[in-house]
């Protein structure tokens, strides 16, 4: 997955594509490139460079390319390692059309081997240049006309932008399966991957959809769809600012964004309860009957948004009495999975744009289950997949490692998971009322871990040095646990194993000694003596031990080396609070080790790609 913008108007479109290339960074960051059209040039001038964003700035400071028409790439390396020569945009055999691409050409072997015999010479081992010489080839005169033609021969996902020395005027853009969106200017139009790219010159947005092709010119745009019928699409006006999507003084966005979370917390319950604590979940469209005609619930999901579902899985179990299956999407979508339309198919991904998410919730459908979607971006591809959508407003997120956009769906899923159990009236509503009442408190709650930072950041940097950790949790815990070893290892490179508490003896156990610290998710719960014998087991292997544990838990002093207090709050509700230390213990511990926690490597934000 990669991020491409596109600018063409008055200005210079290079300082438009730069500052676009730099807000999609965290879609990748293996190289980065841009082309652009100058007005006395036949041909189009094309400047890439391998590496990070700022290896391409200082190559524009030298060579000051100029062109009101121009389009930029910044490559999360899929086919092909990370080079210059990979770096997009592509160019063809006569140096008059460059492309950009997100996305994968499936059929991009036979495609190279057909294009080869035609005598076209390639320079790069994408998938994506394929599709450069395919207009090359097939071109007809009109840019768009072609790139129309080239898309019935393309198998695959494409998010592309194309321009043209013969048809200046113009970028034609096209979408299958990879996000675009066009921003809307006065004598000047944009497209990017997403959103933040634009907001600092339009509000005004238009959304590309599956199978449709853009014609973007200064004072214009016209969408058509792959077989040409014309699409009125009707303009969307983004809310948030810019500044929501900056730093705001922290050091990194990672930080900024673990500080929001008590406000995406608060964004996230907004509006959901009525005074009577009543919950809303109107825009779901299910009516009582369909509800009660439940008999399971499947949850899809990847990455963090997986252990979001985790914790889900046993709210609904709790509250909803309704079984629950989970399995990552990648998994999911090749499983021959039980699904029907007695299924409640539950698919969470923050960015909406997740590939394998996308995929598993077209099969679950097929199969004739009803999905709903839990995003964090509003008009993503997963709100047109589903059949209804709960959004979690958390705010942007740029930081790689998801962090508010976690504790914005675990809240989002609790309040569906209530409103399950309302609907199927499977609970007293005094009990749903003071679950609802102490969800309400979950932001004052984070407030008060946070003041704890400093000694988390003292605690975390002992630990630099380590080659291997271990994270424990049960019950609720045991996701939570997951998602700490997951933060360490994403953003510090350090091994971290996240494990159900009460299988460590099945096999972790054989790595402990006094090099492996062991972090343990040891809040009050109803198994909270059990995980206390399993840090005495951890102990008795000399393993050092940092505990998450309730205020006021003295007990746990005289087991744990390190402990991190949190609030005390109802069992199921507690992943909110105890992961907040975890996401610190990380940060510290990368940031002590000097590496760039916003963008680590060979991550990226929303994997387009499967
Ligand atoms: C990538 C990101 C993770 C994220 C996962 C799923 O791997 O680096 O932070 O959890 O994708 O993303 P989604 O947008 O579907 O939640």
């Amino acid at each position: 997955m990669c991020g491409i913008v596109g600018y063409i108007g008055e200005k210079n479109s290079v300082n438009f594509l730069i500052d676009g290339l730099k807000r999609l960074e965290y879609r990748g960051y293996d190289s980065a490139g841009l082309a652009v059209l100058g007005d006395n040039e036949n041909n189009v001038e094309v400047i890439k460079k391998n590496g990070r964003l700022d290896e391409l700035e200082r190559a524009i400071q030298k060579e000051s390319p100029q062109g009101k028409t121009g389009i930029g790439h910044t490559r999360w390396a899929t086919h092909g390692k990370p080079s210059e020569a990979n770096a997009h945009p592509h160019i063809d055999c006569k140096r008059k059309i460059a492309l950009v691409h997100n996305g994968i050409i499936e059929n991009f072997f036979t495609l190279r081997e057909y294009l080869e015999k035609k005598g076209h010479i390639f320079t790069s081992q994408t998938d994506t240049e394929v599709l450069v010489h395919l207009i090359e080839e097939n071109f007809n005169g009109s840019l768009v006309e072609t790139v129309r033609k080239v898309t019935t021969l393309l198998g695959g996902s494409f998010a592309i932008a194309v321009i043209c020395s013969l048809d200046p005027d113009l970028i034609v853009a096209a979408r299958k399966d990879s996000p675009l969106v066009i921003g809307l200017g006065e004598g000047e139009n944009f497209i990017a991957s997403d959103i933040p790219a634009l907001l600092q010159h339009t509000k005004n947005i238009l959304i590309l959809e599956d199978n449709e092709i853009a014609e973007v010119s200064r004072n214009g745009i016209r969408i058509t769809t792959f077989d040409n019928k014309p699409i009125d699409r009707k303009v969307f006006e983004v809310k948030w600012d810019v500044e929501a999507a900056e730093k705001s003084g922290y050091e990194d966005f990672m930080l900024k964004e673990i500080y929001e979370q008590p406000t995406a917390i608060h964004n996230t319950i907004l509006g959901r309860f009525k005074e009577n604590n009543e919950i809303v979940l109107d825009e779901l469209a299910l009516s009582e009957k369909e509800i009660n005609n439940f008999d399971k619930v499947f949850i899809v999901a990847c990455g963090t948004s997986y252990h979001a579902g985790l914790v889900a899985r046993q709210t609904i179990e709790r509250w909803a009495r309704l079984s629950v299956e989970i399995d990552i999407a990648s998994e999911f979508r090749y499983r021959d999975t039980v699904i029907d339309n007695k299924t409640l198919v539950i698919a969470i991904t923050q960015s909406g744009e997740t590939s394998d998410t996308i995929a598993a919730v077209r099969e679950a459908k097929r199969r004739g289950g009803r999905v709903i979607a839990v995003t964090n971006v509003v008009g993503s591809s997963i709100t047109r997949e589903a059949d209804g959508v709960i959004y979690t407003h958390a705010g942007p997120e740029i930081g790689v490692a998801a962090t508010k956009t976690l504790v914005s769906q675990i809240v989002a899923l609790y309040i569906l998971a209530l409103w399950l159990t309302q609907t199927r009236e499977q609970a007293d509503s005094s009990i749903i009322r003071k679950i609802i009442e102490e969800i309400k408190s979950l932001p004052d709650k984070v407030k008060e871990v946070l003041l704890i930072a400093p000694h988390i950041k003292e605690c975390a940097e002992k630990f630099v040095n380590c080659a291997d950790f271990l994270f424990l949790g049960r019950g609720v815990g045991y996701p939570v646990a997951l998602e700490g070893a997951l933060k360490l290892k994403e953003i510090s490179y350090i091994h971290a194993e996240g494990y159900a508490a009460g299988e460590m003896k099945h096999g972790p156990i054989a790595l402990l000694d006094k090099d492996v610290p062991v972090v343990v998710v040891a809040n009050y719960s109803s198994v909270y003596d059990k995980i206390l014998s399993n840090i005495l087991e951890a102990k008795a292997r000399d393993a050092v031990i940092v505990a998450v544990a309730t205020d006021g838990d003295e007990n746990i002093k005289q087991f744990a080396d390190y402990v991190f207090y949190v609030p005390e709050t109802h069992e199921l509700l507690s992943p909110i609070v105890t992961i907040v230390p975890l996401q610190l213990f990380a940060y510290y511990i990368a940031k002590k080790r000097g590496c760039d926690v916003d963008q680590p490597r060979n991550l990226a934000k929303s994997v387009t790609v499967e």
